[in-house]
């Protein structure tokens, strides 16, 4: 049920045309605070303004002094004690805000200075990246309007994954990555450094990993199917200093960097270095193609458990993050299937199935991980679900179960797997695919649809909630081997999944995220990041223009859902992508959206039958419609499901144009 609203919604501001540029670059926070208030008065920032760090703050005062700097070009002191707080931007820690837990933060803007207060010095830094998103143009400006802002996030984990096994992209664009995703206030950088095509991390004691392992001969483009190659070698890898750098880096942006080390299955570049650790024995080469290998690691031999074992004591004494990922997504069985050692391990611990060996291997793999006082994290598979139809005898797992130590990353199959994980005592990262994937084309992971997600499953038990750490939005790497093609599907998306993990779900609107992104993009113009200028519909300018198409009132509303029709025969004026966008205006209540088809003659054309919600917190408002022929006299109409949000007090208008 949805609150009552309020009669001024940011749509209805946008389309009667209040000023909202002063208003776009005061407010143009991402990921969209939980509580926010603006006041009369500003705050600017001069080459007098010192920086007031209590004791345990001084790096952070540093830093918001090195960032103002980078933009300002004033070199701001920072200072541990001060007669007056007048024009000062004052860091403190204070307990009394424990109840926002360790990254909420307080912070105030008023005239004669700026107060950031948590309880942590994570809240701290948070607060400072509000700070300057505050300052128009990301600091380049100087003035911010006088504010308060009360924060926290919604999820513990807010990740981003980066895979460098298909392509080595190097510390540079770590490191931009890193930095933009502190600024979007982005906490886990899942670092994926070993697949089947590379591997991409020193390993003293098995050095063949990336004297062999590292480099391929060639690599597959043009897709799955496809059997073109580069024709030129590939390689790359990180040294154990270069390691410590990036995740000495990323500590104080307060993120904590999660390796990947595939196992068992996405192994072939491992067992090209030491063929002695997959169960064929035989030498193979780092494969040059994409898509699912079959080398996995031989689940029967002691070796490989120590090696492993090896290898794992090294990633820890790198990584200082609580936990370590084992992938285990996509394993291809047939190796071990025709593998006399896993018969005999089958036989041996009573395992019925291919999933039994690979919940056995996992289970070991775990309780190592926790020897070394961490956990183990793994994608759904882990589970023994067949998800891929690789156990091909409609086998599933038996008995063996998983440790419920081990946290479940959801990417694929029906959300009930995931929520079957809670109930048996997992804790969970929902990264679904079809919203989170940003290799994914914008056609079928579009802003708008990363934004709408929900990493909550549907119809999961209130009691269970608090077992959904968060999310994590994935760059897989086979079709993007420059920085540029990455960059074009990270930004702005990541944007949009920042505010999926902080955001409280009753602050999210899309449309308002729409203006706050422009902004930000000043800022990636401004560092060269290249991002989909087209991926998101409107600059809040054009979503001033859009045409009325029709309006609705509440004799139209029921509780219950109803169609509504308007004829748009005169703007369906041939084939193309047409956006429909459902503003409420005024009234006590918002209406729920359910779906818009365009009709032909009476016939349905095209359909988006996504969830939104018009009203004082609008939702996922504009429908795209595909038009691939048009006829010149046909009668086109536009139907929209909707019901009344807790009542039919509802006026609104529908407006259409064409967007491509
Ligand atoms: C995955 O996308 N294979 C986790």
């Amino acid at each position: 049920m949805h609150r009552l609203i309020q009669p001024l919604t940011v749509i209805a501001t946008l389309l009667v045309a209040l000023p909202f540029n002063g208003l776009c670059a005061q407010h143009s926070i991402i990921p969209r605070p939980a509580e926010m208030s603006q006041q009369d008065g500003e705050f600017e920032v001069t080459a007098e303004t010192r920086i007031l760090a209590a004791p345990g703050l001084e790096s952070k005062g540093r830093q918001l002094a090195d960032w103002l700097e980078s933009v300002t070009g004033l070199k701001l002191q920072v200072v541990s004690d001060s007669d007056s707080a007048e024009n000062t931007i004052s860091l403190k820690l204070d307990p009394a805000l424990a109840h926002l837990g360790e990254e909420g933060y307080s912070l105030t803007v008023r005239p004669g200075g700026v107060v950031i207060r948590a309880s942590k010095p994570a809240g701290v830094f948070y607060g400072l990246q509000s700070l300057r998103q505050l300052l128009p143009h990301e600091g380049i400006g100087r003035t911010v309007r006088c504010v308060t802002i009360k924060d926290a996030p919604r999820f513990s984990w807010r990740g981003f994954m980066l895979d460098e096994a298909r392509y080595f992209k190097g510390m540079d664009v770590v490191k931009s990555l890193l930095d933009e995703m502190a600024l979007l206030k982005m906490n886990v950088f899942h670092w994926h450094l070993t697949d089947d095509q590379g591997w991409r991390i020193e390993i003293k004691k098995y050095p063949k990993l990336t004297e062999i392992g590292s480099r391929r001969k060639d690599s597959q483009v043009g897709g799955w199917n496809s059997d073109k190659f580069a024709g030129v070698p590939h390689e790359g890898f990180y040294t154990q200093e270069e390691v410590k750098e990036i995740v000495a880096y990323a500590e104080q942006l307060h993120i904590q960097i999660v390796p990947e080390i595939e196992m068992p299955g996405h192994a072939s570049a491992a067992i090209a270095s030491y063929p002695e650790l997959g169960t064929q024995r035989e030498p193979i080469e780092v494969p040059t193609r994409f898509g699912k290998h079959y080398p996995c690691y031989n689940a029967a031999d002691e070796n490989v458990y120590r090696i492993l074992n090896e290898i794992l004591d090294e990633v820890v004494g790198l990584f200082p993050s609580e936990v370590i990922h084992i992938g285990g997504d996509e394993v291809r069985f047939d190796h071990w299937k025709q593998s006399k050692d896993i018969a005999e391990l089958m036989k041996r611990e009573g395992l019925k199935t291919s999933a039994d060996v690979q919940i056995y291997f996992t289970n070991r793999i775990s309780r190592d991980i926790e020897k070394k006082g961490r956990r183990m994290m793994g994608w759904n598979e882990i589970l023994g679900d067949d998800l891929h139809g690789f156990l091909k005898d409609g086998q599933t797992r038996s008995a063996a179960t998983l440790s419920p130590s081990a946290i479940v990353h959801f990417w694929k199959g029906n959300p009930e797997l995931a929520e079957r994980a809670i109930r048996e005592g997992h804790d969970v990262v929902n990264s679904w695919d079809a919203y989170t994937y940003l290799d994914y084309g914008y056609q079928s992971v579009s802003v708008q649809r990363s934004y709408s997600f929900d990493p909550v499953f549907k119809g999961l038990a209130p009691e269970y909630y608090e077992k959904v750490k968060g999310f994590g939005c994935q760059m897989w790497g086979e079709w993007i081997p420059t920085k540029v093609d990455m960059e074009t599907r990270v930004y702005p998306r990541i944007a949009a999944c920042a505010e999926v993990g902080w955001t409280p779900l009753d602050r999210k609107d899309y449309v308002g995220f729409v203006q706050r992104l422009e902004n930000l993009t000043k800022r990636w113009d401004r560092l060269g990041i290249h991002y989909d200028r087209k991926s998101w519909p409107y600059t809040s300018k054009e979503l001033e223009q859009i045409p009325v198409a029709g309006t609705w009132e509440p004799t139209q509303i029921q509780e219950k859902a109803v169609d509504l029709r308007w004829d748009v025969s005169k703007q369906i004026d041939g084939p193309g992508i047409y956006d429909v966008v459902l503003v409420y205006n005024r009234g006590a209540h918002g209406i729920d959206l359910h779906e818009v088809a365009l009709l032909q003659d009476g016939e349905t054309i095209a359909l988006d039958a996504h969830e939104g919600f018009a009203g004082g917190q609008n939702r996922n408002i504009i429908y795209r419609l595909k038009v691939d022929a048009c006829l010149p006299d046909a009668v086109y109409s536009l139907r929209a499901k909707v019901s009344g949000s807790g009542g039919t007090r509802s006026w609104g208008s529908v407006h259409l144009r064409r967007f491509r």
